[in-house]
């Protein structure tokens, strides 16, 4: 059996055994290869498998955090989940419905429920809407009348926390931190149950950030929301989630509950990136160690053999270079961690 025939049959008993009616949203061995393309001297290059059999649960009113170093494939997944960008394989199941390769008309009474949230506040507002129209948009997209949801659009700025009278302005006439606002008001119109928050905070001051993080929280209590919060900086998820997954390379290497992997973080991966957080106790952060992941990650279209991370990995031993190490259940509870050598084990 060859690795990957090995990994689809364990993924497949994990099919079987996940309850996917209490999940929200249900997302199976998900992949998106992006095609290659000729460059100027002719050459083909290979295709980029961004996003390389990502499976996870997210339930009603939890926020699960997507974290990993630039590229491993966050935002990829994330438009996946709304159906920005349709998988090449693989299933998003939406509350029972699945929806991977719904088309925009079948999609449209899903999207009220579903929304997402964009890293770039002011790239992703149209800059010659005004922010009543932009707030509004989705509303009448589902056939909500313009008087109402102008109304509606005035409250969503006061309950995002900006100034009513402000609905006709534009968006260049906001901070950073305003238009993220906006974008959020703009996610909430249609009383959606899951907001995917694409890297939300990452293009923020310090300062602003804590203002959206703390929003965030609010909004969920008062709304039941769920999310899958994007992020490469770990302080802001570990604020934030309820669970986390680690992403490399296009593939979860560990997901389990906050505390636990935080605290005991079982994938070499995982202990390198928690290890460049910094600690506020200055006696704690002169004592902890620090792991130096060497060199960049690899590109998508040309992984290493065996597990992708072992060229960067302190723990590589043979068998890391030829065999794919499956995500599989590591210690007590649910975490679950795709490594040889994970750390609760002995080696
Ligand atoms: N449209 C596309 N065509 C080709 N390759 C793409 C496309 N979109 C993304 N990629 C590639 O897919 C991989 C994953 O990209 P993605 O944007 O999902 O990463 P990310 O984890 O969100 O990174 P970042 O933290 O920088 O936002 C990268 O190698 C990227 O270059
Ligand atoms: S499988 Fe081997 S190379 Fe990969 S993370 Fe585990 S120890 Fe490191
Ligand atoms: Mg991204």
């Amino acid at each position: 059996m060859t690795p990957a025939d090995s990994r689809a049959t364990v993924d497949c008993a994990r099919n079987e055994t996940a309850d996917r009616s209490a999940a929200l949203l249900s997302v199976r061995q998900l992949v998106k290869t992006f095609p290659g393309r000729r460059t100027r001297t002719g050459r083909a290059t290979p295709p980029v498998r961004a996003v390389d059999g990502v499976s996870f649960d997210v339930r009603a009113g939890e926020t699960l955090g997507l974290v990993g170093e630039s590229g491993c494939g966050k935002s990829t997944t994330g438009r996946m989940l709304v159906r920005l960008l349709e998988p090449t394989g693989g299933s998003v199941a939406f509350d029972g419905v699945d929806i991977s390769h719904l088309g925009q008309r079948a999609m449209r009474p899903l999207r009220r429920s579903l929304q997402m949230i964009f890293q770039d506040p002011h790239s992703s507002l149209n800059p010659r809407q005004r922010v009543s129209r932009i707030i509004a948009d989705p509303m009448l997209v589902q056939g909500i009348d313009a008087g109402a949801a102008r109304r509606r659009a005035a409250e969503l700025m006061e309950q995002v926390g900006l100034i009513p009278e402000h609905l006709d302005r534009y968006p260049h006439e906001f901070s950073g931190g305003q238009a993220q606002r906006i974008g959020i008001a703009r996610a909430l119109a249609t009383q959606p149950r899951l907001i995917i928050a694409d890297e939300p905070v990452s293009a923020l001051d310090v300062s602003i950030q804590a203002q959206i993080v703390n929003l965030l929280e609010r909004l969920q209590q008062e709304m039941g929301l769920a999310y899958v919060f994007i992020a490469h900086d770990l302080s802001v998820v570990k604020r934030v989630c309820d669970r986390v997954a680690v992403m490399y390379l296009g593939r979860i290497v560990e997901i389990g509950e906050r505390n636990e992997v935080y605290t005991t973080p079982a994938h070499p991966y995982t202990r390198a990136l928690l290890s460049a957080v910094p600690v506020p106790d200055p006696v704690v952060e002169r004592a902890r160690e620090r792991i130096v992941l060497q060199g960049d990650p690899p590109s998508p279209a040309e992984p290493p053999s065996g597990c992708t991370f072992h060229p960067r990995c302190f723990k590589a031993r043979d068998i890391c270079r030829t065999d794919q190490p499956l995500l599989r259940i590591t210690g007590r509870g649910e975490r679950e961690v795709a490594c040889h050598f994970p750390e609760t084990e002995s080696v």
